[in-house]
Parts: structure tokens; sequence; C-alpha cells
């Protein structure tokens, strides 16, 4: 992953707080951040905690003798490859749609002409008011991207739409332009994820460790290289941007129909989700403690992979995942050739590769006419190899 520049504008609102968790995603995923606040921004944030977490300079004030230019509202600008503005402030946004530069912030982004991300944060009152939302559709006329405000509990008591979206969404929209590319423009991609499911009685469940992160990262990979990416995901507390297409399920039976659904219009299947082999059959109440020993009854739940397998049309892409405690490579190979697969990943869990969990693994790609051993690495740099295989099956069929 190439480190980017990520400039990160702060005003005058309560929500200034949740942008040290957006910082510090930035600086934890390895990106360079700086900030620039508004005179009335220090009001609810100190200048020493955006230093600290930001690892600069924090940029206040147009005519400071600490600038390290004279006119650093330009070179900051062309340094960042992306500007989230976060918490904004209506009179910010009025600013911004009017032209004015009348301080650090207002007058780098004035300057400013590539991606930027708005995130508004305000009363809902302020939020709905003509003159801010003619202003926004102003902005955005202009390209300007808005990040939605939430409904929820807003620092002045009401209930409503106003709340700044969750960092981690912010971040995760602002993954999605840095790295933006159009190499699978135009297909249309399917990712399971995450774990399913099954209900005993109405208080308990059986499921498995799979944490959703390698689905979650090859999903937000498929979007990145400009694909149509549609991610159904079992109990999962990951995130992802809003360019993917989420569909929850619970059950193995749900995630089976929901994926069978949305077959037909996928171009390649990448299905990673670690579904129950077995279900039991739910009690309407809850199962009542009675004798020494209980014996649960389970029914084989419906192959997804192996269904999927079936009625691939030619041209489809069928991607599955092998995770294997003993015999991987045997056990893979056997499953790629009964399943009809045109790739398998093979996932080799052990106290040394836990995989369930981490956010790294180790992985091997299989392809019938390929087997690549790869070193342990981050699950989103792994997006990326599988997606990079993908392309040439795609490169390959269209020879
Ligand atoms: C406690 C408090 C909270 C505020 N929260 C917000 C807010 O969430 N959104 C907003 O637009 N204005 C909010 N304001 C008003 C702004 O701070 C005010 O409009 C200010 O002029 C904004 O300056 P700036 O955009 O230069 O930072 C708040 C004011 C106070 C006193």
């Amino acid at each position: 992953m190439k480190t980017k520049n990520v400039l990160i504008g702060l005003t005058g609102g309560i929500a200034a707080y949740k942008t040290c968790y957006l910082i510090r995603y930035f600086r934890k995923a390895g990106h360079n951040v700086k900030v620039v606040i508004t005179k009335n921004g220090l009001e609810f944030i100190t200048e020493t905690t955006l230093r600290t977490l930001s690892g600069e300079q924090v940029y206040s004030d147009t005519f400071s003798g600490i600038n390290e230019w004279s006119t650093e509202h330009i070179s900051i600008t062309d340094w960042a490859d992306l500007f989230i503005v976060a918490p904004a402030t209506a009179n910010i946004i009025g600013k911004m749609a009017n032209g004015i530069a009348d301080n650090a912030l207002s007058t780098a982004l004035l300057a400013y002409n590539k991606t930027l991300i708005i995130c508004p944060a305000m009363n809902d009152k302020m939020y709905f008011n003509t003159a801010v939302q003619r202003n926004i559709e102003t902005l955005k006329g202009q390209g300007v991207i808005f990040f939605e405000p939430e409904s929820g509990d807003l620092a002045c008591g009401y209930k409503a739409k106003g709340r700044m979206a969750e960092p981690e969404d912010i971040y995760n929209e602002g993954l999605y332009y840095l790295n933006s590319t159009n190499s699978l423009a135009g297909k249309r991609i399917l990712v399971s994820a995450g774990r399913t499911t099954e209900l005993l009685d109405p208080v308990r469940y059986i499921s498995n460790f799979s944490s959703g992160k390698t689905g979650f990262r090859i999903a937000e990979e498929a979007s990145y290289r400009g694909a149509g990416t549609v991610l159904v995901t079992g109990t999962t507390d990951q995130v992802c941007n809003s360019h993917i297409r989420r569909i929850d399920t619970v059950s193995a039976d749900d995630m089976y129909k929901a994926v069978i659904k949305e077959f037909k219009k996928a171009d390649c299947v990448i299905m990673s989700a670690a579904v129950a082999d077995y279900a039991p059959e739910k009690s309407d109440l809850k199962i009542k403690k009675s004798g020494d020993s209980f014996d649960l009854k389970l029914k084989k739940t419906k192959d997804i992979l192996r269904e999927l397998g079936k009625i691939k049309k030619k041209g489809q892409i069928l991607v599955g995942f092998a995770l294997e405690t003993d015999n991987g490579h045997k056990n893979a190979l056997k499953k790629m050739k009964e399943k009809n697969l045109d790739m398998i990943i093979l996932n080799e869990t052990s106290s040394d590769n836990p995989a369930f969990g981490s956010d790294f693994n180790k992985i091997t790609i299989i392809t019938s006419d390929k087997k690549e051993q790869l070193p342990a690495m981050d699950k989103k740099d792994i997006a990326g190899y599988i997606l990079d295989r993908v392309e040439g099956l795609f490169k390959h069929q269209s020879k």
C-alpha cells in the first residue's frame, strides 16, 4: 500500500473530539496526516492533541511565524492527496460556497482542487436551514463530496439528523478515494464474508471465530478498482465504504438465499464467508436444563459453493476459500475440482498463523495452472493479490 498525504480540516463543533480517531486511523494505516484548524475549532480541541496525533505542526493561523513556507495555505494543499473537513460547521460550508478566504482553513480550501470530503455536523435546524442546504447543493455541483451526518443524539440535546458520521466510516470513505483506480470498471463482483450464526433457541447459537476481515478487505479492494461490488455478510463487526452494496445475513440458509439471488448478475464471486456445515433445528422456546448430558441433532446446510459451481455460466469466475488444519494442498485441490472453482485460496490455520481475527494471514493461491504460496501479509495486501489474479483470469477469458 502506498503512503498518501491526508489533510484534515477542523472547525468549531463539538464533534471535533471524534476527529482524533480519524487522524489515528490514517496514521495507523501508514499515511501522513497534517491538520488545519479554525480559531474557533481550537475552542473545542487543543493544538497539542492534534500535533501529537498527527506528528506534525498544526496549521491554524495564516500569518503565524511558525509556518515553514510563507504561503503555507498553498504548499499544504499541493502536499495533500485528499482533504477532509470534519467536523464542518454551517459557517465553513457557507464560506466555501461563497469563496470566502478569511482564515487558514477557508483559505486552504479555496486553494485546493483535488478530492475534498466535507463531513457536516450541526444541530438539525441549522442543517436543514435553507441557506445551509443551498450552500451544500452549490458545493456538490462543484464536485465537492459530502459525507452526510447521521441521525441520533445531538450535543444540544435533540435527537435528530446532524451528528457527524463515525470516524471509521469517514476513514473508509477516504480510503476509497485515495485508492481509486478503474482496473475492474464494468465488472460486478459478489463477495461473501463473516461467520454464519445458527440459532439453537431464542438465546443461544452455534457459530465460529471468523472476523469477516478478509472478505471485507476483498470487497473494499474490488470497490477501489471500480467494480460494482456486493457484499453478503454474516455476523461481523467490520464496516465498509458506502460504495459497496452490503447485504446482512444471519444463518447459512439466509446467506445461501442472498448469494443465489445475487449470483446471476455477478461476473465473479469470491466466497470467503465461514459458513456452518451443519445447523440445529431451532427451538421456539429456551431449551431447559435436564439430565447429565444433552444430544444436539444437526442437519447438513446447503453447500453454497457447490451450488454455485453447478449453475455457473461460461465467463463467470468462481473463487472459494479452503480453511485447513491438515493436508491443506490435497484438500484444497479436491475442493476446487469438486466444486467447479476457477481459483481457491488455501488458508492453513495453525498456532503461528491463526488466520481468524488477525489482520495478517499466510495464504496459497491455487488456479488450474499455478500455485503461489505467499508470505504472511496484511489482509489488505492479500485482497490486492487475490484481485490481481481475478483480473488475470478475466484477461485470460477475453483472449
Ligand atoms: C458548544 C458549541 C457547539 C457548537 N457546535 C457546532 C456544531 O456542531 N456545528 C456548527 O455548525 N456550529 C457549531 N457551533 C457554532 C460555531 O462554533 C460557530 O458558528 C463558529 O462561528 C464556527 O466557526 P468556524 O467555522 O470558523 O470554526 C457551536 C458553538 C458552541 C458554543
